[in-house]
């Protein structure tokens, strides 16, 4: 077996993700805390409660980030936590956030910070949120705010996290605490909304700080059909794949928003993403005219919960479709749900490989943000999902680096995947990825 080294370039962003809700514990003024405990729950007696305790005390885990070899963390700000009532902005609240981003860059870790991440403060949704036009006010007015009282530590900002994963578990499926209205029509006055929140912000961020790279953490999956060469199937999943991809990336790209959503223009809206921002996952198998099925060929490997397919190629293969919009690519977030940490050494290889090939094309991939540093609060699937580096145990907050977490620790200090590292942590593709 041949050996060998895959070297990243020097400045090549090692990081992990998070946001809000999912690690800083008691966030009772968001539609998610009322949500859990609401009778009947989908959650049943699992609740967010303490979660990472990051409100508390961020340091410690960011202490462990940095033990990683990490130099880049993106994590969400809590709208409701700054803005509790409308108008109403808590300093206390920006002074903390202040702290924590102090406190990553003392540790020499560059922060990317998200504006929604799908929590809402519980007044905006009173008044409608995203079906409503008046949440683009609100949200720009909250956007210059953290912009002003944070920007000076912050170069990075995402303004939305997936959007159409967003629009779809919140409107269209009962996964997410519900709006006032949900169903297609509500849908489809959010989504533009969403567009012109983002567009808002975007601006607003701008204005503040020119410099900082401002951009959208956009879900990107792939989509097959599910019977080989079949045509209606083939042409189905192009369609899905063109409107779960596409559509938005097209939309901030030109300011048009296209058929078969809603048709017009959005002011503003036009090349407002300084890099593209990539959540990967998984790929899913599509027939014609069928939602998501939770269904996989024989011998695909699939995630705890039967969340997904591990299907690294994919990476590569969204992270080329991207190049299209000549912007700089963040993978900014990209993991699994792995308890028993089973797959997760074999997952990181196989994925950064997909990543290292792209960028020995030279195609611009600035920075990989591993999504989990600690199992945290996975929404609707509670604690049942574990995607974390270290494992948590949410009772006793005790944490413990998991043998994938190492290995993540040997790749971000050397900046590297190796052939050793494949002998050492995951036997099983050393000859996928070291042939010879
Ligand atoms: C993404 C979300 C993130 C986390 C991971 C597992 O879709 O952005 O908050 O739930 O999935």
């Amino acid at each position: 077996m041949a050996h060998a080294t895959m070297n990243f370039p020097s400045d090549f962003l090692w990081g992990t993700a998070t946001s809000a809700y999912q690690v800083e514990g008691n966030n009772t003024n968001s539609d998610w805390w009322p949500w859990e405990a609401a009778e009947g729950s989908i959650l049943e007696d699992q609740r967010s409660g303490r979660a990472c305790d990051w409100w508390e005390n961020a340091e410690a885990d960011l202490d462990l980030a940095a033990g990683l070899g990490t130099n880049a963390h993106r994590l969400s700000l809590e709208w409701s936590r700054i803005e509790p009532e409308p108008s109403v902005f808590n300093e206390a609240a920006l002074d903390r956030y202040r702290q924590i981003l102090q406190a990553m860059h003392d540790r020499g870790i560059e922060p990317m910070v998200t504006l929604h991440h799908f929590s809402n403060p519980l007044w905006l949704v009173e008044k409608g949120d995203f079906s409503s036009d008046v949440v683009v006010d609100y949200f720009k007015r909250y956007a210059s705010r953290v912009a002003t009282a944070l920007g000076d530590l912050v170069p990075k900002w995402i303004t939305i996290n997936e959007p159409m994963v967003y629009i779809f578990l919140r409107y269209l499926s009962a996964d997410f605490p519900p709006p006032q209205r949900r169903g297609t029509s509500a849908a489809r006055q959010a989504l533009p909304n969403l567009l012109r929140c983002h567009a808002a912000a975007y601006h607003a961020i701008k204005e503040v700080s020119p410099a900082a790279m401002v951009g959208v953490a956009k879900n990107m999956a792939v989509f097959e059909p599910r019977r080989e060469g079949h045509l209606l199937d083939r042409w189905w999943s192009t369609e899905v794949s063109w409107a779960f991809n596409d559509w938005w990336m097209l939309a901030m790209q030109d300011g048009r928003l296209r058929w078969p959503i809603r048709r017009g223009r959005i002011k503003h809206l036009a090349n407002t993403f300084d890099f593209v921002g990539i959540n990967y996952y998984t790929r899913y198998y599509m027939r014609f005219l069928h939602g998501l099925e939770r269904e996989w060929p024989a011998g695909a490997v699939i995630s705890d919960g039967d969340y997904g397919e591990l299907y690294p190629a994919g990476l590569f293969r969204v992270i080329k479709h991207v190049m299209r919009y000549q912007k700089p690519i963040l993978i900014t977030e990209n993991g699994l749900p792995d308890k028993a940490d089973k797959l997760r050494s074999a997952f990181l290889l196989t994925h950064l490989r997909e990543v290292w090939r792209a960028v020995n094309f030279n195609w611009p991939v600035m920075g990989y943000y591993h999504w989990t540093l600690t199992d945290n609060f996975e929404w609707d699937r509670g604690w049942t999902q574990r995607f974390g580096l270290y494992s948590l145990d949410p009772e006793t907050q005790e944490r413990r680096l998991r043998r994938s977490g190492q290995l993540y620790q040997e790749i971000c200090q050397t900046g590297s995947l190796s052939s050793t590292m494949a002998e050492q942590f995951a036997p099983s593709v050393m000859r996928q990825l070291f042939p010879g």
